[in-house]
C-alpha cells in the first residue's frame, strides 16, 4: 500500500479533497499517465483524429441507446410500432433515433478510416501487435453489435437480412443446422430471435466492446503511439526521460482533437438533420415496411458496411472454388520445384495441397463462401506477423507499394458497391477478382513487403509547425 500523503493545512478545500481521493484511488496518477504526462509524437496528422472520434461515437451510441430502450418494445408484435412511436410521439424521439441509426454508420466510417491509418503507417507492427489485435476484436464485436441492432426495428430488411445471415451458419458442416437453430431460438427468425438479439445488443456486446476499448487504450499507452513516420519516439529522450519528439497529450492533443470533433459533428449533424436515410444507405427504404414472413423483398442487401465482405461471400461460386483449387495446386507444385525447403517439407506442402483441394471439393461453395467472408476478417488479426517490410510507414516504402495500397482501397470500395447491387455475371466476376486480390494482398505480404527500394527512415520525426 502506498503511503498516505498529507495536504498542507492551508491548502484550498479542492486540493485537500483531491489529496483525500488520491490516498484512496489513483486519480492524479491516472490523469498524469494517460493525459498530462502521456507523451504522444508531435507529428500526428489528420489520420490521428479517428481514434478519439471512435470513442465519441461509442459514447453517442450508448447514450442514445439508453434513451431508445426507454420506449422500445422487444416484442415481434410491438417492436415496429414502438419505433414509429419513438419517431412521432416521444419528445425528441426522432432525434435520438436518427442519431443512433446515423451513429451506427458513422462508427464504421470512422473505424474503417482508423484501421486504414494503422495499415498505411504500420501501426500494428512490434511493439503494437496487441493494440491491433484488440482493435480487430473490437471490429468483430462492432459487426455483431450492428447486425443484431438492425433486427430490432422489425422492418422487412431487419427480418430478411437476419434470415439470410443466420441461414449462412447452417452451411457449417455437421453442426450448421443446430447452430442456426441456437442463434434463432426457433426454426425461423421470430419473437425468440428478437428477444435474444435485443439482450445481446443492449447489454452483452456493449460490455464486451467497452472492455475491449479499455484494453485497446491501455495496450496503446503501455507502448506509446506510432506516428506517420513510423519512428519510435521513445528511442530519443531528454535528460528527464521525456521523448524529444513527444508532447503531452493534454493539452496539445485534447485541443487538436476538438478540431476533429468539430469537423465530424458538422458531417454527422448534416446527415441526422437533412438526410438521415442517406439515400437508403444508412436506413434502407424496405425497413420502413413492417416485417412480413410471407413476403420476401425482391432484393435483400445488408447495410453498406457489411457489403465488402458480403460480396466476397457471393463471389465464392463453384467456378471460384475450381480457380482456388488450381491456385492451391499450382502454388504447391511451384514450391516443390523451385522452393528452398528441405525435401520433407516440400512433400508436406504437396500433401497439404492435396488435402486442401480435397476439402475444397468435398464441401459446397456456400460453406466456403462463409469461410471466405469470415476469413477476410480473421486474416486481419495476423497482419502484424504477415508484414515483413523493413520500414513501418508507407512514406518510406517503394512507390509501387503505395500503388498496391491504392488498388487495395479501390477493390475494397468496389466490393462494397457490388455487395449492395443485385448479383450479375460481370459483377460476380469483378467481385471474384477483388476477393482474390484481397486475400493475395494479405497472404503474400511476407513476400512482397520485403521487395523494392526502401527510402531511409529519419532518426527523428519530420515535423513543420503550422
Ligand atoms: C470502438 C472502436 C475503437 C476505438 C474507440 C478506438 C480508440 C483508439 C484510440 C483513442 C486510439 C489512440 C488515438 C489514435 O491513434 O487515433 C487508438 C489507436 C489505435 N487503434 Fe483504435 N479504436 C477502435 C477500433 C480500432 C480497430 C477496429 C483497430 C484495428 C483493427 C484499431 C487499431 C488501432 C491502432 C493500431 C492504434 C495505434 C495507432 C498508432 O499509434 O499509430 N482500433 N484507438
Amino acid at each position: 500500500m502506498a503511503e498516505f500523503k498529507e495536504a498542507p493545512a492551508n491548502a484550498p478545500a479542492a486540493v485537500k479533497l483531491l489529496n483525500w481521493v488520491d490516498n484512496r484511488f489513483p486519480a492524479s496518477k491516472m490523469y498524469k499517465e494517460h493525459l498530462s504526462e502521456y507523451y504522444a509524437p508531435k507529428n500526428f496528422n489528420f489520420w490521428y483524429f479517428f481514434g478519439s472520434l471512435a470513442l465519441l461515437v461509442l459514447v453517442i451510441q450508448i447514450v442514445t441507446g439508453i434513451f431508445l430502450v426507454m420506449h422500445y418494445k422487444p416484442d415481434a408484435s410491438l417492436a415496429f410500432a414502438s419505433v414509429e412511436y419513438i419517431m412521432r410521439d416521444v419528445p425528441w424521439g426522432w432525434l435520438v433515433r436518427y442519431m443512433h441509426s446515423t451513429g451506427a454508420s458513422a462508427f464504421f466510417v470512422v473505424v474503417y478510416l482508423h484501421m486504414f491509418r494503422g495499415l498505411i503507417y504500420g501501426s500494428y507492427r512490434k511493439p503494437r501487435e496487441l493494440v491491433w489485435v484488440f482493435g480487430c476484436a473490437i471490429f468483430l464485436a462492432l459487426m455483431a453489435e450492428a447486425f443484431m441492432g438492425y433486427l430490432l426495428p422489425w422492418g422487412q430488411m431487419s427480418f430478411w437480412g437476419a434470415q439470410v445471415i443466420v441461414n449462412l451458419f447452417a452451411a457449417v458442416p455437421f453442426v450448421g443446422p443446430d447452430l442456426a437453430l441456437l442463434i434463432r431460438g426457433d426454426y425461423v427468425v421470430s419473437d425468440a430471435t428478437l428477444n435474444r438479439f435485443f439482450s445481446f445488443h443492449v447489454i452483452a456486446v456493449p460490455l464486451v466492446l467497452i472492455g475491449l476499448v479499455v484494453a485497446h487504450i491501455i495496450a496503446l499507452h503501455e507502448v506509446g503511439s506510432n506516428n506517420p513516420d513510423g519512428v519510435e519516439i521513445k528511442e530519443k529522450k531528454d535528460a528527464k526521460g521525456r521523448p524529444l519528439d513527444g508532447i503531452p497529450f493534454h493539452p496539445y492533443y485534447t485541443v487538436h482533437d476538438v478540431l476533429g470533433v468539430s469537423g465530424f459533428l458538422m458531417c454527422f449533424t448534416a446527415v441526422v438533420f437533412f438526410a438521415p436515410e442517406l439515400g437508403g444507405y444508412f436506413l434502407e427504404y424496405n425497413n420502413f415496411i413492417p416485417a412480413d414472413a410471407l413476403k420476401t423483398p425482391l432484393h435483400i442487401a445488408p447495410v453498406w458496411y457489411f457489403t465488402p465482405f458480403y460480396s466476397m461471400l457471393r463471389a465464392t461460386t463453384d467456378v471460384m472454388i475450381n480457380v482456388l483449387s488450381v491456385i492451391v495446386g499450382l502454388s504447391a507444385v511451384l514450391v516443390f520445384l523451385k522452393g528452398k525447403l528441405p525435401g520433407k517439407a516440400k512433400l508436406a506442402v504437396l500433401v497439404g495441397a492435396v488435402v486442401a483441394v480435397g476439402l475444397l471439393k468435398t464441401f459446397d461453395a456456400k460453406f466456403w463462401g462463409v469461410v471466405v467472408m469470415g476469413g477476410a476478417v480473421v486474416l486481419l488479426f495476423f497482419l502484424p506477423w504477415l508484414d515483413k517490410s523493413p520500414v513501418k510507414s508507407i512514406r518510406y516504402r517503394p512507390t509501387w507499394h503505395k500503388a498496391l495500397y491504392g488498388v487495395f482501397v479501390v477493390f475494397f470500395v468496389v466490393l462494397g458497391y457490388l455487395g449492395i447491387q443485385p448479383p450479375s455475371d460481370i459483377g460476380t466476376l469483378i467481385a471474384q477478382i477483388g476477393t482474390l486480390f484481397y486475400f493475395g494482398f494479405f497472404l503474400l505480404m511476407p513476400v512482397w513487403t520485403q521487395l523494392g527500394e526502401f527510402k531511409p527512415v529519419p532518426d527523428r520525426v519530420t515535423f513543420s509547425a503550422h
